[in-house]
């Protein structure tokens, strides 16, 4: 997720498309540019890193201009770098372009263009479409809008594209399939960009440029056209949002957007890695070695957090579909033991930010051993993603909410990539459960969606309990570490003490605890332990325990039991915990925010613990 700020008026584009920016910095901050007209010459000025820093280096540069387009970065496609940042040129230099998406088809286009001898600056997709629309613009000698629409209908992905060209200066041209693009109206200028946090200040009227449009537009002129070269009429709103809430998207936290964004974010991470019709997994960034994870004896995942509860759903998950064993270890204990590592064991390293201390030192002891270390990291080119030599990208986008959640489910969809992947390359899978579980999971997006409608029951649920003390969450097998997270998101949310438990080890000690003012949430959905979790439900009830339970649909024997309970669409149950952890997210960002909690920065709590 870019951002992107556009501006064509009577007033210097520079400073209004600066500012866009750093509205915009919240949607990606790895690299930052700008491109302006002067001197009828395009000129680009970008660099790594914020969107100050590339602001630093244009003082005292000349940047009259009246025209600007300009884009911070959130990497998908090559590591934050100068030469990866945006503003892209194409090969004459006289045209600009800024992308926010992921061309998914730009390889075999790269690969036609460097046949015609074509060369690349940068290793983005977004250089590759540029190019693409150039070369289509000598070839077919036709004018740049025309080249971009013929290019657009061969491309496969999501994009908002800006673009300038110093042979027409008065006009900024853009398209937009997938990724948000608002155009701001004012007197005799115009505003672009990924949402109307930087136009609002200039104007409240705009338009929302719909998918497959392209806009033309000049200082006093705005047209829209569909691919089909037809006008399309542009239909104006007056927005009634304030800053604050265009940020976060009209929701009232960023973790909320965060949470509501996961059917997007689990597709965008499943996009173009699992053909649920063909059963085709592509997981380029362990390709090299998949041969080394089949023949592996042992997977050791090293996480801290959050990300160590998406590990222990993985222990499950590739013990029963790859029967390999795997062990699951806190980062902090595994870096200050004396672990035993042999050569060619697989360490899985977890990571939504790929720049926590404990799990980088933990990963490079276990390198200097000689194991193979594969990331599952957010974050493109952070430094457990470069120390790593494979691994997968989450692609949940940019997550700013204190507490881990679209970061947590997309480590989710990628660990059970992995297994799939692997186990029907060892054939610890049958095929017939293999073709299941791959149309099992690309289903996840519509039944988070599904899940996500509850919202408002939930909230009322939260209320309820909301001043309870202490709560239980307990559960088995896959939901066992669903139930450590339910109660890590409310102890970091809502600063309520909360433990989760394996259900059966209830009657080990902690059922001492449970009275009529303890609520115990039980993920209880259908699965092989169902009517062992139930018998674990009754000893609550029997005990006036207040039962909370996560059960499917129509499972009455649970309804009847709880004092409250949330239903859930059918899932396979290997899959379950990336759909049952939905409920428990907004259980905790309700609690919390019902007790007036700032749930977006929880006390005493950071984003990234870069130190020890
Ligand atoms: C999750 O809600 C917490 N904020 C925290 O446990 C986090 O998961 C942990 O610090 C690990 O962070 P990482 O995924 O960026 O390595």
């Amino acid at each position: 997720m870019c951002g992107i700020v556009g501006y064509i008026g009577n007033r210097e584009a520079y400073p209004i498309v600066l500012k866009g920016l750093k509205r915009l910095e919240y949607r990606g901050y790895d690299s930052a540019g700008i491109a302006l007209i002067n001197d009828q010459k395009v000129k680009v000025y970008k660099k790594q890193g914020k969107v100050a820093d590339l602001e630093e280096t244009l003082l005292g540069v000349n940047l009259h201009s009246h025209i600007a387009i300009g884009h911070t970065r959130w990497a998908t496609h090559g590591e934050p770098s100068d030469a990866n940042a945006h503003p892209h040129l194409s090969p004459s230099g006289k045209i600009a372009m800024i992308h926010n998406g992921i061309i998914e088809n730009y390889l075999p286009i790269k690969k036609e263009l460097l046949a015609k001898g074509y060369s690349f600056q940068s290793e983005t997709d977004t250089e590759v479409l540029l190019c693409f629309i150039e070369d289509i613009q000598t070839c077919n000698q036709c004018n740049l809008e025309e080249a971009l629409r013929i290019a657009l209908r061969r491309i496969v992905g999501a994009y908002c594209l800006l673009l300038i060209d110093e042979e027409n200066p008065e006009t900024i041209i853009a398209a937009r399939k997938g990724s948000p693009l608002v155009i701001g109206i004012g007197k005799n200028e115009h505003f672009l960009a990924s949402d109307a946090s930087p136009i609002i200040e200039y104007t409240k009227e705009v338009v929302y440029v719909k998918d497959y449009e392209i806009a033309i537009v000049k200082k006093d002129e705005l047209v829209l056209k569909n691919l089909g070269n037809e006008n399309q009429t542009p239909f104006i709103i007056q927005l009634d949002l304030d800053l604050a809430a265009i940020e976060k998207g009209g929701y009232d936290h960023f973790m909320l957007k965060e949470i509501c964004d996961q059917p997007q974010t689990i597709h965008d991470c499943l996009r173009g890695r699992l053909d649920a019709d063909t059963g085709q997994i592509t997981l380029s960034g362990i390709q090299e070695y998949l041969e080394e994870i089949i023949r592996a004896n042992r997977i050791i995942i090293i996480a801290c957090g959050t990300s160590w509860h998406a590990g222990l759903v993985a222990e499950y998950i590739f013990e029963e579909l790859c029967r390999i064993p795997v062990e699951v270890e806190y980062a902090s204990e595994f870096r200050y033991r004396n672990p035993i590592i042999h050569l060619g064991d697989i360490i899985i390293a977890i990571s939504q930010s790929g720049e926590t201390a404990d799990t980088i030192v933990a990963i490079e002891k276990a390198k200097e051993q000689g194991a193979i270390i594969l990331g599952v990291v957010n974050v493109v080119g952070s430094t457990i993603a470069r120390i790593s030599h494979a691994g997968a990208y989450t692609h949940a986008g940019p997550e700013i909410g204190v507490a881990s959640t679209k970061a947590f489910t997309g480590q989710l969809a990628v660990l059970m990539l992995m297994a799939l992947k692997i186990g029907n390359a060892k054939k610890t899978i049958d095929q017939e459960k293999y073709q299941l579980l791959c149309k099992e999971l690309s289903k996840v997006p519509d039944k988070v969606a599904e899940i996500l409608l509850q919202e408002k029951r939930i909230k009322e649920i939260a209320i309820k309990y909301k001043s309870a003390r202490d709560f239980l969450y307990l559960g088995r097998g896959y939901n066992f570490p669903i139930a450590l997270e339910g109660a890590l998101k409310l102890k970091e949310i809502s600063y309520i003490h909360a433990e989760g438990y394996p259900a059966a080890e209830m009657k080990h000690g902690p059922i001492a605890l449970v009275d009529e003012h303890l609520p115990i949430v039980f993920i209880a959905t259908n699965d092989t332990f169902h009517s062992k979790i139930i018998s674990n439900m009754q000893e609550i009830k029997a005990r006036k325990g207040k039962i909370i339970s996560i059960i499917t649909d129509g499972d009455e024997t649970a309804s009847e039991i709880s004092d409250d309970f949330i239903a859930m669409p059918w899932m396979n149950e290997i899959f379950a915990p990336i759909i049952n952890v939905i409920p428990l997210q907004l259980l905790a960002y309700f609690i919390g925010t019902e007790n007036g909690h700032d749930v977006d920065k929880p006390r005493n709590l950071a984003k990234s613990v870069t130190v020890e």
